[in-house]
């Protein structure tokens, strides 16, 4: 078949024609198999391990592979990792560039974005591209690599040049283009050495932290090699958008329309996304015998797959060839494609075009197109087009200047510490409280007071080579100068309990983080009852201190295997005597305690209950005070909130609470899909808990994550979920929505 690419002008109309075939065409220009209907893309997309993302990026040429050897990554970024690695790498990003985390970098955008403006706005007209959907990502996303700001023209053209090292170039000599590459990698290299002690709030940083957290393993060139397709990828795509979209908008007479605030924006955004497709399609290698559409494919068979073409496919969007701007999200389009290889930079990408509409429109009144819509020449950007030159006019006349917030423009890049107050303190002992678990009491080294703390807070301790780890503090709350934490060895765990084990002693120096609380306790003149499995018993001893000494009725339900294996039973007998229940399984045939005999005589309304313990444990209480007040049962897990990865699913109900309206989840389906089927119409680019843009807020249940996204805090909050993976640790989640 005819290359679908090589026109840009009629692309669309060639993809149509593609979708039409009956098995996949093949292409010799792209080498591969053309995939180009929707449902095959996204079974594709959703199967990296059949499909390998491998040869995403082109080997480099003979003589130039010995010159980058170790100084120039050869698999760039993320794009050709497949599995184990592309997870393991992806984590050290996934959490910077949740959408949320994201919008403390809007008023650097507007400050760009105003700066730009300012050089043409009096001119009456200009090119657009060159002048402004340019310059805006390229410097937003240098700037939030960590990058000197200044030097965005130089790494836009040392990153240009790297994305065309294998193609000949007429203008640029391979030998000019290798010494550029390599500038570039040394300079990234050199700002990554640089924040290894100095820590700012930029992506460079934001993997150091999560290095030395534990939450990643991963070499020094591994972390170069995260930045330069970052930035590539970071500026290429919104560049294209907005030249063409602003063009679309302007010629459909809706600019005014979808400007006119956040919502309309972003709705408008989207539409464009799935017009014009930010990534217009990546390759895949088979690596599995399977078959495609009546297409037999073998080990070894290369893949187009093109994204562009998925979103116009009319079996998924009515009407595909024209712009719609109140379309829904039933379907999601695939502008950024889907899966493990969603584009990372997806939730910038939003971000930088709202604000881009946002300030053309402030700033330049009645912004009308110069260039004829019908003589826009497209050319061809990879497997996709982008526009050579879009001129715009206005009444410059009218033209604004810089709003207040444009005033703003020498914005800083803060300079943060590596971990705020981390802090070493002394073991002073370290004792056995039960079969296989320790307690460890820290004083500071010149026996000062230490950080205050409440009940329920916990710390953040390092545990060697292993990363910092969380223990509740069990302390008695009023001795200022001595921390307390339990540790239970936990024999299949990553390693950082078993550390704490072995290597700890009396004397040593263990570094920790201030204490934090999301387990709040507050006195309360109604009944409290703390109930405790295994070691969650850490969190609830220094309540229970507290509720005694405040003379409050409670009392305490200790749940263990056996008493050998229940810590502080000693402490907690002679304390808190009658108020304390201790039910050890197998001292009782092996039977759990019954919780429902609990309650039997209580009422919830006049209740506090306080629980830690394993997840059978919180989800069965949760069951049985299921219309519990907000507030009246708080809940704290110790276990490993991502250790559901690959659970089975149960089915739920959801509540959405904005609409009062309730859904059943069935096992087969996401919670995303269920709830967009309804309109809720939240936004979803990876549709794997990778990339963060599906975030929503939790008001009741308790969420079973299934994320890459939320930190390990947050999971342990609960009270935001990423619904395309996420489910439901009991029976019904309550959602914001
Ligand atoms: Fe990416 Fe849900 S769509 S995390």
């Amino acid at each position: 078949m005819a290359c679908p690419f090589a026109k840009p002008n009629r692309l669309f109309e060639d993809l149509a024609t593609t979708r039409q075939q009956s098995t996949l065409p093949f292409s010799k220009e792209l080498g591969g198999y053309v995939v180009s209907r929707y449902d095959d893309i996204v079974s594709v997309l959703d199967q990296p391990n059949i499909f390998s993302s491998r040869p995403t990026v082109p080997e480099f040429p003979p003589p130039v592979k010995g010159i980058f050897a170790n100084k120039v990554p050869e698999k760039g970024t993320l794009l050709a990792h497949d599995n184990p690695d592309h997870d393991r790498l992806r984590k050290s990003v996934a959490s910077f560039f949740v959408p949320r985390r994201l919008r403390r970098f809007e008023p650097l955008l507007r400050a760009t974005a105003h700066d730009l403006i300012d050089q043409f706005s009096s001119k009456g007209e200009v090119e657009i591209k060159e002048a402004f959907a340019l310059p805006l990502p390229l410097r937003t996303i240098v700037h939030v690599a960590g990058l000197d700001p200044e030097r965005w023209q130089w790494i836009g053209q040392s990153l240009a040049l790297f994305g065309g090292i294998t193609r000949v170039d007429a203008t640029v000599s391979i030998e000019e283009k290798v010494r550029d590459v390599l500038d570039l990698h040394e300079y990234i290299a050199q700002v990554i050495e640089e924040r290894r002690n100095d820590r700012r709030d930029d992506l460079i940083s934001h993997i150091w932290n999560e290095r030395d957290a534990g939450n990643v393993e991963m070499t020094d060139f591994e972390h170069l090699s995260m930045i330069p397709g970052l930035l590539l990828a970071g500026h290429e795509t919104t560049t294209n958008v907005l030249s063409m979209g602003i063009a679309h908008l302007l010629h459909l007479g809706l600019f005014d329309e979808v400007t006119k605030d956040e919502i309309s924006r972003a709705a408008a955004i989207e539409e464009l996304l799935r017009y014009e497709s930010a990534i217009t399609g990546m390759p895949r290698k088979v690596l599995e015998a399977t078959s495609i559409s009546g297409t037999t494919l073998v080990p070894g068979d290369q893949l187009f797959v093109a994204y562009n073409s998925g979103s116009r496919d009319d079996t998924k969007f009515p009407d595909p060839n024209r712009i719609d701007t109140k379309r829904g999200r039933k379907v999601q389009h695939l502008g950024f494609g889907r899966g493990v290889h969603a584009c990372l930079g997806a939730p910038l990408a939003r971000l930088l075009l709202n604000v881009e509409l946002a300030v053309l429109k402030e700033r330049l009144p009645n912004l009308k197109l110069k260039t004829p819509y019908h003589e826009i020449q497209y050319h061809r950007v990879h497997e996709g087009r982008g526009v050579a030159g879009v001129t715009l006019e206005w009444d410059s006349t009218r033209a604004t200047k810089a709003s207040s917030d444009g005033s703003s423009r020498s914005v800083t890049r803060p300079r943060v510490p590596a971990q705020p107050q981390d802090m070493d303190l002394i073991v002073e002992e370290a004792n056995l409280v039960a079969d296989d678990v320790l307690q460890f009491k820290l004083r500071s080294q010149d026996g000062n007071h230490l950080p205050e703390w409440a009940p329920g807070a916990h710390i953040d301790v390092k545990a060697g080579p292993f990363g910092y780890r969380q223990y509740s503090i069990c302390s008695d709350p009023d001795d200022r100068k001595c921390l307390s934490f339990a540790v239970l060895k936990e024999t299949s765990g990553l390693g950082g309990s078993k550390y704490l084990h072995s290597k700890v002693r009396p004397g040593s120096m263990l570094s920790i983080r201030a204490p934090r609380n999301n387990f709040s306790y507050e006195p309360s003149r109604k009944k409290t009852i703390f109930i405790a499995g295994g070691i969650g018993i850490t969190p609830i001893l220094p309540m229970a201190t507290d509720a005694r000494r405040s003379g409050m009725s409670y009392a305490i339900v200790y749940l263990g295997r056996s008493r050998r294996n229940m810590a502080f039973l000693g402490r907690l007998e002679k304390e808190h005597g009658n108020h304390l229940t201790v039910w050890a399984k197998d001292d009782n045939d092996g039977h759990r305690y019954d919780l429902n005999v609990l309650f039997a005589d209580e009422h919830i309304d006049d209740l506090r209950v306080y629980c830690c313990g394993p997840e059978p444990l919180l989800t069965g209480l949760q069951d049985i005070l299921s219309d519990a007040p907000p507030g009246a049962l708080r809940i704290e897990h110790f276990s490993n909130p991502t250790a559901s990865l690959n659970a089975t699913n149960t089915a739920f109900e959801v509540v959405l609470a904005r609409s009062n309206r309730t859904f059943q989840i069935p096992e087969s389906r996401s919670l995303l899909e269920v709830i967009n089927e309804a309109g809720a119409g939240i936004l979803s680019t990876c549709n794997k808990g990778l990339c963060g843009t599906c975030e929503v807020s939790v008001i009741d249940g308790v969420p079973d994550h299934r994320d890459m996204v939320l930190t390990a805090e947050e999971k342990m909050d609960g009270k935001l979920i990423m619904p395309c993976v996420s489910r439901c640790r009991g029976t019904k989640l309550t959602l914001d929505l």
